[in-house]
């Protein structure tokens, strides 16, 4: 018995992880305002979703699984109407998504929304059932819904409920908590899980992402761990677990929530594509000093000094990691420090070598990845110093560095990264340039002659992008292809990572990528003529070495796809399908060619019929390990 409750519990635990959240107390009907959040934060979840209103009669509760969409029909033939409400978009890798495990929870006069882990679920629900309770879902989540109450009852005062609740509580918790008997409050909780409240006019709301509320005020609140707050129309207090009041400052967000809109095109992920030339030049802006040839940092990165470390650590997940593994190359090439590049699920289990003489870069798209969170506390505990590379302000992983390189893509909501992983290649190449001439590795020559390099990227993207129709020609012929193999040498290598990546996550045909050299160890033996093979192969300092590669490819009939560098006959030649970009600097080249390899991975997708935005078993933002 006692280990079917902790089998439960372990399924449980993976169920109620990355969440989207959000609460509102307003003057107006709250109903669509939640819908409208949650349909913005549809990326970090979408298996099921549901919201919860307080009514004269008490609260009523809507909850669907699967797409936001079923929500929307339901709320269409049930309407809710109400002031005050919580919300909520689900999503789990394990177990069924049932509209009884989706949130809200509910019990006695409490509703809650929750993302997050509690981690001593198995212990609290049987000490729970010893008492009378009764369960109506597996979620660890409906505990927190019975301990609430049972304090509240007591008490009646929903504020010092919820704190004496998760006193009980351990793990990780970002909740909002609603109770019939206070039709004008809410209140939210913050431990290592993102949540933020939004200060309107006559309106507060609670959110786990900017983006949720950023279409009804512009101001917010960051919520610290540990942090409860209790929520009115016309007012936010903040106490911590103890009681003692917190003073949290108000920051005014200048994102334009129109950015956060597909804006004509089918899919979020096409969008960002189209937006990576402006986010390349946004990400430039204001930090490159073209007379001196060098680029120009904030002071806190500045102050940092990475230039005197004996060797920086890249650490990040996923795409991001793609973008360390290509920063390793420009660094070591322009700056001469070695560096370091590993995967964060690694890493922090390793227990890594690291200390004060040593750089540590984590690389996060939402600054809130558990695993590259988990190793910066790691370094920061061994006294490095810590640099975040991100593209959400004041998200977890900034605020816990000692400085932040934003990379101003703006909201990424595909779920497939595009436009966060250029502009991450952007900053690397930036702060490799920076630490280059602060070490002087790098004369002017070559640093004037980099910069002007990178000016002309977004321009170059530009010509590459207006191609898009004979990528979806090419994918066309390959979509019934099984598999596919990426090869790319030295700056590439990383690039056809990034390609078989795309192509998985969207379409999900099996792709693997290799480094063009390691071909004869092993993965040519899967070469035959229905296994189309994508090689990166501009003009550079490795070209003749691949193109000896892809003799080797087509001699056993391979089907190439090649990346070649315009006017390059001899590739082109060869190639089922070719795509050309102009000639460039090595370290520009990553730019252009990773543009086609989304290309290709979205048309291929979208002419397979797949949802490109919400590809299935992912979510945006991996808020847990
Ligand atoms: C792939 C993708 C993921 C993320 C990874 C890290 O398209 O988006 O692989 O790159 O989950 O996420 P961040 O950068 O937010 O830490």
């Amino acid at each position: 018995m006692v280990q079917e409750v902790h089998l439960l519990c372990k399924s449980q635990i993976r169920e109620e992880q990355m969440c989207g959240i959000i609460g509102c107390v307003c003057r107006r009907d709250c109903v669509q305002l939640i819908y409208r959040g949650l349909a913005r934060m549809a990326y970090r979840g979408y298996d099921s979703a549901g919201i919860a209103v307080c009514t004269p009669e008490g609260i009523e509760l809507r909850r669907e699984h699967g797409k936001l969409e079923n929500l929307k029909t339901r709320l269409q033939r049930e309407p809710l109407a109400g002031c005050t409400g919580i919300g909520h978009t689900r999503w789990a890798t394990h177990g069924k998504p049932s509209e009884s495990n989706a949130h809200p929870q509910m019990y006695g006069k409490i509703a809650i929304v929750h993302n997050g882990i509690i981690e001593n679920y198995a212990e609290l629900r049987q000490e729970l059932i010893a008492k009378g309770h009764v369960f109506a879902s597996e979620t660890d989540t409906e505990i927190v819904a019975h301990l609430i109450s049972e304090q509240y009852e007591s008490s009646h005062n929903l504020v010092q409920a919820v704190r004496n609740a998760l006193k009980c509580v351990r793990g990780s918790y970002g909740l909002v908590v609603m109770c019939a008997d206070c039709p004008d409050e809410l209140v939210a909780a913050r431990l290592q899980s993102p949540l933020l409240l939004g200060v309107g006019h006559d309106e507060s709301f609670a959110a786990s992402d900017i983006a949720a509320a950023l279409e009804y005020t512009k101001d917010f609140i960051f919520l610290e761990d540990g942090d409860i707050a209790h929520l009115t129309s016309q007012h936010i207090e903040i106490s911590d677990l103890s009681g003692a009041a917190q003073n949290r400052p108000v920051k005014t967000i200048d994102w334009d929530i129109t950015k956060a809109e597909k804006q004509g095109y089918p899919y979020y992920m096409l969008k960002e594509i189209f937006e990576q030339p402006q986010k390349i030049t946004d990400t430039f802006r204001g930090r490159i000093l073209e007379e001196e040839a060098t680029v120009n940092l904030d002071e806190p990165i500045e102050k940092l000094a990475l230039e005197s470390c004996s060797r920086l650590q890249i650490v990040a997940c996923g795409t991001s990691y793609h973008a360390g593994l290509l920063g390793k190359y420009m660094i070591e090439s322009l700056a001469r420090i070695p560096v370091d590049v590993d995967v964060a699920s690694e890493y922090r289990y390793r227990d890594p070598i690291i200390g004060p003489n040593d750089g540590f870069i984590a690389i996060s798209q939402s600054g809130e990845t558990a695993d590259t969170y988990a190793c910066l506390k790691i370094a920061r505990e061994r006294g490095a110093k810590i640099l975040a590379i991100c593209n959400v302000m004041d998200s977890s992983i900034p605020r816990a560095s000692d400085a932040t390189f934003y990379t101003r893509a703006d909201p990424e909501i595909g779920v497939a990264s595009t436009k966060a992983f250029t502009t991450q290649l952007a900053s690397m190449l930036l702060l490799a340039i920076y630490i280059a001439r602060r070490r002087n590795t790098v004369d002017v020559g070559r640093a004037r002659e980099l910069i002007r390099a990178l000016r002309s990227v977004p321009q170059q993207m530009e010509a590459i992008l207006l191609k898009s129709d004979d990528i979806r020609a090419a994918a066309q012929k390959l979509l019934r292809a099984s598999s596919f193999l990426y090869l790319g040498r030295n700056v590439n290598y990383p690039i056809a990572l990034e390609g078989a990546l795309k192509l998985k996550e969207i379409s999900y045909i099996h792709a693997e990528a290799y480094p063009s050299g390691e071909m004869k160890h092993g993965p040519i033996a899967l070469i035959d003529e229905t296994l189309p093979v994508v090689v990166i192969a501009p003009r550079n300092s490795t070209y003749e070495k691949t193109l000896s590669n892809l003799q080797e490819v087509r001699a056993r009939g391979g089907r190439i796809i090649s990346i070649v560098t315009k006017g390059d006959e001899m590739l082109s030649k060869v190639s089922e399908h070719f795509f050309e970009i102009p000639e460039c600097d090595e370290f520009v080249q990553p730019f252009l060619s990773v543009l086609y390899l989304q290309l290709l991975a979205y048309h291929i997708a979208d002419l397979l019929g797949n949802d490109v935005d919400q590809p299935r078993n992912l979510a945006k933002s991996v808020t847990v390990e």
